[in-house]
């Protein structure tokens, strides 16, 4: 999201209405600085009201809160909170008042792309309009501002911790999810080519058949995996029962394999784990997909498990179920300079 209000604004500057356009921080390049935070607001008892352009920030509000909310000109409202955390239906309060509301849990143990993915989308979407994006403390949501501010803003850390902390980030606990999200954001990128190479792969070979798949496979994946390898980054594919000998984990990778076998069957963010002199670890998980069961799954052809079990010998990677946990994506990245 780049503040498309700005395009607005230089149209209508075009028009010459220059003087009724408000200037929005990050415009014509200008870079967001903490001074562009505006607020505390009073909305009745909502906690850490502020305002950066045409996003606003809160702990939760009450049903006056979202009144004093549409009040201000809000139109959308993001809540970051699992429905869990409370006993009342949000959604009606707010569709009740005429805004639109969108609910995107976020957990404060550990940020999910995958949800940030959908908050960057949303704000995109409804860029004309005014948006409050709130949680219980505004903690996840200045968390989530200041990695939007780094992605997509250009912003250094530091600064966008700073805007970060004016938007209502008080834990430090939040702080590191920020930091951890950003070193993970820089392993999925390391990481692109391998899934992408793999998958390319695989989908060619499929379509020659599962046989003339596994030949490719296993010619495939180890160079592929080397093909992604960057100067001073390792990439590559684990699991608690590989195919491959040369893919057993290494020992950072076991405690990580096992919390995400202690919640299987559903996704569940990457990590990111500090490696001392070694840099950051980071994972993510591969789940079993339909088009997988063919090689791994419980009931293989039998002519393409002899080939399996030609290839690989000490093959453990059978009977896996759609859905379950596969294995880990993994990537290791030297410590920076
Ligand atoms: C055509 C057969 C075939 C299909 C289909 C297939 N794989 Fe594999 N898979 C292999 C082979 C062969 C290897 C060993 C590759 C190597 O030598 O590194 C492997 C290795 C892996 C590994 C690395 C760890 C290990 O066990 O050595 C993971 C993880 C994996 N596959 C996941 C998947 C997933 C997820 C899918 C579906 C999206 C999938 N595979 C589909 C044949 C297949």
């Amino acid at each position: 999201m780049k503040f498309q209000a700005i395009r607005t604004a230089a149209c209508a500057c075009l028009l010459g209405l220059c003087g009724l356009v408000l200037a929005l921080p990050g415009s014509a390049g200008e870079p967001v600085s903490r001074g562009d935070v505006k607020g505390p607001y009073v909305w009745g008892s909502v906690q850490n009201v502020t305002r950066l352009g045409h996003l606003w920030f809160s702990g939760q509000p009450d049903a006056a809160g979202f009144a004093a909310a549409r009040e201000a000109g809000v139109s959308v409202v993001i809540d970051l909170r699992n429905p869990s955390e409370r006993d009342w239906d949000e959604e009606v309060i707010v569709e009740g008042l005429g805004l639109t509301y969108h609910n995107v849990p976020v957990s404060g143990a550990g940020f999910d792309p995958g949800a940030f993915g959908r908050i960057e989308r949303l704000v995109d979407e409804h860029d004309a309009e005014q948006i409050l994006v709130h949680c219980a403390s505004s903690n996840r949501v200045g968390g989530w501002l200041a990695v939007h501010l780094v992605l997509e803003e250009g912003m250094t850390e530091q600064d966008a911790l700073t805007v970060g902390r004016l938007a209502g980030i008080t834990k430090s606990g939040i702080e590191d999810r920020v930091h951890e999200y950003l070193v993970g954001e820089r392993a999925r990128q390391s990481l692109a080519p391998l899934k992408q190479g793999l998958m390319t792969a695989l989908r060619g070979a499929m379509a020659e058949g599962p046989e003339a798949a596994l030949q490719t496979c296993r010619l495939a994946a180890p160079s592929v995996t080397l093909g992604a390898q960057r100067p001073g980054v390792r990439v590559g594919r684990t699991s608690h029962r590989t195919r491959n000998p040369v893919n057993e984990p290494e020992a950072w990778m076991r405690p990580l394999i096992a919390h995400y076998l202690e919640t299987p069957m559903q996704p569940s963010p990457p990590r990111v784990v500090d490696l001392e002199a070694r840099g950051k670890g980071y994972v993510e998980p591969i789940y079993m997909q339909e088009m997988c069961l063919t090689c791994h799954g419980a009931e293989i052809d039998e002519d393409l498990l002899a080939l399996i079990r030609g290839g690989y010998p000490q093959d453990r990677a059978v009977g896996f179920m759609p859905g379950e946990l596969r294995g880990l994506f993994w990537v290791v990245m030297a410590p920076e300079d």
